[in-house]
């Protein structure tokens, strides 16, 4: 499980592919997104292909994936694949019968690269802290000191954190 749990940490990008089960996700998947995987998701893009007996694809799963992740503080993309009825959706070849899963596909995985490049960097830059460990600050004492409006919170550069952990700046 450990190993598992290394080699799934070192991911820039995460496709999840999983059945609708009673509406939702399998519980395994959720277990193991809440668990085994947590903070170890943080700041990485998250893309979904969703499949079911029925006709809806998954896309009630996938909904319920997209609140999950970013619970965790993953990016979850808005494209996604959704295969309804799926054991009829393969020919004899295993290739999809819908031209537009093929489409589909394409399209969730460009914005998957782009998406885990463009965040593998900013992580390598540096990331805020998560929220708990961020200070508690009273915006409306900022505003009240200064008599003006609350202003607007902007990350320190100080409070930036590599992607080593170290922190950048300050
Ligand atoms: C416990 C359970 C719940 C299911 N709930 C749904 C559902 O809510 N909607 C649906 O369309 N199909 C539902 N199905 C059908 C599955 O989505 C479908 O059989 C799928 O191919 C199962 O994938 P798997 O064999 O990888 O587990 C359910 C199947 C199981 C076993």
């Amino acid at each position: 499980m450990e190993r598992w749990n290394a080699v799934m940490a070192a991911g820039d990008a995460y496709l999840f592919v999983f059945p609708e089960y009673n509406h939702s996700v399998p519980g395994v998947l959720k277990n193991a997104v809440d668990h085994a995987l947590g903070a170890r998701l943080r700041n990485k893009p998250a893309g979904f292909v969703g499949y079911s007996g029925g006709p809806i694809g998954g896309a009630r799963a996938v909904e319920h994936m997209v609140g999950i992740t970013v619970e965790r503080e993953m990016a979850p993309l808005r494209n996604a694949v959704l295969l309804g009825q799926v054991g009829r959706g393969f020919d004899h070849d295993g290739l999809p019968v819908d031209p537009m899963t093929e489409h589909a596909l394409a399209i969730l995985l460009d914005d998957l690269a782009w998406w885990g490049e463009a965040l593998r960097r900013a992580r390598a830059a540096g990331q805020l802290p998560p929220p708990r460990q961020r200070p508690v600050r009273s915006l409306a004492a900022d505003a009240a000191s200064v008599g003006g409006t609350p202003p607007v919170p902007r990350a320190s550069p100080g409070a930036l954190l590599r992607g080593d952990g170290a922190q950048v700046g300050g």
